[in-house]
């Protein structure tokens, strides 16, 4: 009971939901993954990106309570990983990349199966699978076998099955791998769709551009090293030295420069027409600093935005082309 009370005190639903501190794992002395660190804020969808053998497998089993890491520490909204698994397990939903599907169940009873491990009862277990169904697009197919489904199909199977507990976390080992572009929209489709729902998701690929147009984070991986991981943004600017700000002025752009000049942190400035293009030298959280300060001073704006991030760009300058 003391224990209990004591686990509300010290596991508050902290703002990061995953975290790996110094994680390492060897294959005997093969180093599979090597000292790696990052975080996953609540809510936000990370892309886990990396070549063939770099390591993104190892990682998300580790986190997946599947296999012990040699070194470092991990955590999953507040509770630690290697001691206590049965708490991780309840908060996460795993998606291996090869999955098994047990081909001789229909579709219901093979959720119903899972359900039924996460010992969910019989209301709820009828209300997941119809959610899980309807969610992955599959209630058609709830009466049929599971080896009649196609492919695809059964990849959304898979996921469905990930999320029959409804889990807060979700860890996607290249839900998308094997599949034509149109099954990889649609597990895309259902990604966001999990990201609407508030879940908080790691989703690796080795392939940069499946990620890029919803992942809010990213890491990448190369040869068990994590090059870079953070906020898409974050990252731009760091590997650029600056966030870029594309400021719109109504009326007189000289005094605007001027006000520019006078901070810090602003260190170059470019104009065309209406259009002021700043280098800001701070965090990418931090531009509204800059904002408030120029209307503050007076300065009249139509717009305030931030360049977009271009992530190949980025891709490319991090891992210097070796990643595919
Ligand atoms: N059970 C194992 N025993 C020995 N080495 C292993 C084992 N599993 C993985 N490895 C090695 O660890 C490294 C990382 O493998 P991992 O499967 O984590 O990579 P990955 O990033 O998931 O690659 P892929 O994109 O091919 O799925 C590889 O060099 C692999 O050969
Ligand atoms: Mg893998």
């Amino acid at each position: 009971m003391s224990e209990n009370l004591q686990k509300e005190d010290t596991s508050p639903r902290t703002t990061s939901m995953v975290k790996l501190e110094n994680v390492s794992k060897y294959y005997k002395d093969f180093p599979a993954v090597n000292d790696i660190s990052f975080e996953i804020a609540c809510g936000e969808v990370f892309g886990f990106i990396g070549p063939n053998g770099a390591g993104k497998t190892t990682t998300i089993k580790m986190l997946s309570t599947l296999m012990m890491p040699t070194a470092g520490r991990m955590s999953i909204g507040g509770y630690d990983v290697e001691r206590e698994p049965y708490e991780v397990r309840r908060l996460i939903g795993y998606m291996p990349d090869i999955f098994g599907v047990y081909e001789d169940l229909l579709v219901w009873e093979y959720l119903d199966y899972f359900a039924s491990l996460y010992r969910l009862g019989p209301e709820q277990r009828k209300r997941g699978i119809s959610d899980v169904l309807e969610l992955t697009d599959l209630t058609i197919k709830r009466d049929a076998q599971v080896m009649s489904l196609s492919r695809g199909m059964k990849q959304r199977l898979c996921l469905a099955k990930t999320l029959i507990h409804d889990p807060e976390v979700l860890l996607l080992d290249e839900p998308a791998s094997g599949l034509d572009p149109h099954a990889r929209i649609e597990i895309r489709e259902l990604i966001r769709e999990l990201c609407r729902m508030g879940k908080t998701v790691l989703v690796s690929s080795h392939i940069l551009t499946e990620l890029a147009d919803f992942c809010t984070s990213i890491g990448i991986i190369e040869a068990g090293q994590l090059l870079a991981a953070g906020r898409i943004d974050d990252i731009t600017a760091q590997l650029a030295g600056h966030v870029l700000l594309e400021i719109t002025v109504k009326g007189d752009t000289a005094f605007a420069l001027e006000v520019l000049a006078e901070r810090a942190d602003i260190q170059r400035t470019t104009c065309d027409g209406r259009v002021i293009k700043a280098e800001f030298d701070g965090k990418a959280d931090d531009v509204d600093e800059v904002l408030e300060y120029l209307v503050g001073r007076g300065v009249r704006l139509l717009g305030f935005n931030r360049a977009e991030a271009d992530l190949e760009d980025i891709f490319l300058k991090i891992t210097r082309g070796v990643v595919a």
